[in-house]
């Protein structure tokens, strides 16, 4: 029988109290463990977890604003936990550094309201404090909530996507403004730093100006390795050039496998080789002994999603007034151009088409993750179909509850992937980038 490739895993995270599932906070076991999504602790025990499972990473999303989009009034988005509250992650991730030893630590961080010297800086200094294991999730930002919070109207997408560009281009050179060897720490001589190797940038742009160079030395990946999660062409020619990690929302493998072609073509048109970048699908386990009662589990989960929870977190994703929209309209039949945005997520399974209803009520229970409900055997086989059909390279996991959903997937799913030779048992890089490049 013909050798598989292993699948890469991360962790998707969010510091708040919901993830793609609104009814985290209320279900049942998050309340029974006492829910301290605002504790370092939750954070530190989920890595620890994962890095037995020997995921790939632990990812961050990251927003900054409550959504008024739907309605016009922030009570939706208040009273069932949007995606909001959101804090900060950036501080979590050394206080996972500091008890973890192989697994990449990764965070979203939006190019579109900071100077990129501070970015180039913080991630360097972030990929020093790791040894190596930092990924950066380079977002242009999701919609006009987030822009006015920082005093700013939300560009097109050809603008915000031509600045992320030059953004990335500025900090690369900052990155590259010392040459290795240039920290000699010769006591003898008194020379810390070799002048001669270690520039200034001297950089003008359309959006920028920096002169270098960076305050930081090298860190062991030089950067971070570099997360995206672009949909649009401009998205995914950003992610093609740039990334060496994808994440992706596809429900269905057919949709999946085209955006993976898409990719890897663009990456084999711009001269990269398309192993060097993973595109990792979002996929939301529900674990059951069998699989009737994996099926309970998934109706008690999705039972606990507010509707209205639901249109507030996709009128935020689409930045469009959802409530404007009659509940039986079909979604990809309408002609508002917002409403193109996320056109392969608004069929069910076997292409049917769904309503604006029935895509909030997906949206509020997994933001349009496929459910994967089974027994472990059952959910490592829809798995491995799903990478049979798409062709790779692994999936982003998503929980339904934490503490809980991960360590059930780490406990009972894993194993029977790595008895399948599906999934690693041991690290062998050490750096995020290396950990990625892991082929078998
Ligand atoms: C799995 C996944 C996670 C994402 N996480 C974030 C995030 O944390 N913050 C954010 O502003 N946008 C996030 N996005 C949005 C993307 O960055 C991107 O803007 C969106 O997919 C639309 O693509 P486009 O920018 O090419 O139009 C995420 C998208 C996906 C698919």
């Amino acid at each position: 029988m013909e050798k598989k490739k292993k699948m890469h895993l991360a962790q998707f995270l969010v510091h708040g109290p919901t993830y793609h599932s609104l009814a985290m906070w209320r279900h049942p076991k998050t309340a029974e463990a006492g829910y301290a999504w605002d504790r370092p602790e939750l954070y530190q025990h989920i890595a620890r977890v994962c890095e037995r499972g020997r995921f790939d990473m632990v990812f961050f999303a990251d927003l900054n604003y409550i959504a008024d989009t739907y309605t016009g009034s922030l009570g939706p988005s208040l009273r069932s936990a949007a995606q909001a509250p959101e804090h900060d992650p950036i501080p979590l991730l050394s206080f996972i550094a500091a008890v973890t030893e192989r697994i990449g630590i990764a965070s979203t961080f939006s190019v579109s309201h900071a100077h990129p010297f501070y970015a180039a800086r913080l991630w360097a200094t972030i990929d020093h404090l790791t040894r190596g294991r930092a990924g950066w999730n380079v977002v242009t930002s999701l919609n006009s909530n987030q822009a006015a919070n920082y005093g700013e109207d939300r560009q097109p997408a050809e603008t915000r996507y031509d600045r992320a560009h030059e953004f990335m281009e500025v900090c690369r050179r900052l990155w590259d403004s010392w040459d290795e060897g240039a920290v000699m720490m010769d006591r003898d001589k008194a020379v810390f730093a070799d002048p001669a190797r270690v520039r200034r940038i001297e950089y003008e742009g359309r959006f920028f100006r920096s002169r270098g160079p960076l305050n930081v030395t090298p860190s062991p990946q030089n950067g971070p390795a570099i997360l995206q999660a672009g949909t649009s062409p401009k998205g995914q020619d950003f992610a093609a050039r740039y990334a060496d990690a994808i994440f992706a929302i596809q429900p269905r493998a057919v949709d999946a496998a085209a955006y993976y072609a898409s990719i890897k073509g663009l990456m084999s048109d711009l001269g990269r080789d398309p192993d060097g970048c993973k595109i990792l699908y979002g996929m939301q386990p529900i674990i059951g002994e069998t699989d009737a009662e994996a099926r309970e589990r998934q109706e008690e989960h999705n039972s606990l999603v507010p509707f209205e929870g639901g249109m507030a977190i996709l009128s935020a994703h689409l930045d469009f007034d959802l409530s404007k929209l009659p509940p039986d309209a079909i979604m990809a039949e309408r002609p508002e151009p917002e409403l193109h945005r996320f056109r392969t997520r608004f069929r069910k399974p076997d292409g049917t088409p769904m309503t604006v209803a029935e895509v909030a009520a997906r949206h509020g229970q997994s933001v349009g993750l496929p459910q994967f409900v089974g027994t472990p055997a059952g959910i490592a086989d829809q798995m491995e179909a799903f990478m049979d059909e798409v062709g790779g390279d692994g999936f982003m996991l998503s929980p339904t509850h934490t503490p809980g959903a991960i360590e059930e997937f780490v406990d009972l799913v894993v194993p029977e992937l790595q008895r399948r030779g599906l999934l690693r048992t041991e690290y062998k890089g050490r750096t995020q980038r290396e950990i990625l490049r892991e082929e078998d």
